[in-house]
């Protein structure tokens, strides 16, 4: 087991080996009490999951997490901690690997050197109104990747494992979720489309039976991706797949 770095309050680490989900586990202790700022980490997944029911494969050397957040605003900006945390997890990546180039990728995909490398899955516990961010960094090793291209920090030349990751990603996100309850969206929104990938470039949305082809205009006070059509008209995406054909 790889040893565990020390998270300072309000963070609190459960270490597991091996566990089904992390998101999963952090619903169970969620409903045995656990609270905000709960993060567990696993070493591997025997049933990651990804976004829109996808698997996560989830080998032993990359990363798995899941952080309990009282998010301490209304539930409906709750994607809005989605954006959060990949502004924290690409700047952690960054300074990790400042030889790569790293972007936050719609909705909370953090991709490096245009490839995927990391992605979120933010889920309710069912538990007042704590939320379960989960986590997975393809540190050792990119699975082969079903949707995207994967690649991983080894792969790129860093050498830092997923522990160091970890510790970074909670020291980035304290600050971005303090602001973020006291004072809103607009400051960590800004910092997402600073960082993101392929605004104001032509995108492929694949909807559930619809696929839509647009201009990625930017990002709404919802997370929405906002997507211009050639006819001029606006459409607001909520859940989809996003590809960039021109990068
Ligand atoms: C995606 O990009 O589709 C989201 C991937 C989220 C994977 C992480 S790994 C830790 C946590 N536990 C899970 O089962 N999923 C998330």
């Amino acid at each position: 087991m790889m040893p565990a770095p020390k998270l300072g309050p309000p963070f609190f680490l459960v270490a597991l080996d091996v566990v089904d989900s992390t998101n999963d586990e952090a619903k169970r202790l969620a409903q045995r009490g656990f609270g905000h700022g709960t993060v567990l980490w696993a070493q591997e997944q025997t049933a990651g999951r990804g976004r829109r029911g996808r698997p996560w494969v989830s080998p032993r050397g990359n990363l798995h997490l899941s952080v309990i957040i009282d998010p301490g605003r209304p539930l409906r900006e709750a994607a809005q901690l989605g954006f959060v945390a990949a502004v924290a997890l690409c700047d952690t990546l960054a300074a990790l690997a400042p030889q790569a180039r790293f972007e936050c990728k719609w909705p909370n995909d953090v991709w490096c050197n245009g490839r995927k490398i990391a992605g979120m899955l933010l889920e309710g516990t069912g538990v007042d109104d704590l939320l379960i961010l989960g986590i997975g960094v393809d540190v050792v090793a990119a699975p082969d990747p079903a949707l995207y291209p994967a690649t991983s920090l080894r792969e790129v030349g860093c050498e830092e494992g997923a522990g160091a990751v970890l510790a970074g990603f909670c020291n980035h996100l304290l600050p971005l979720l303090a602001e973020w309850r006291d004072e809103g969206f607009g400051a960590a929104r800004d910092a997402w489309v600073q960082r993101a990938r392929g605004i104001g470039e032509k995108a492929v949305v694949r909807l559930d039976g619809e696929t839509l082809t647009g201009v990625f205009v930017g990002l709404d006070d919802d997370g929405g991706l906002r997507l211009e059509l050639p006819d001029g008209t606006g459409r607001r995406i909520l859940a989809g797949d996003v590809f960039f054909p021109g990068s």
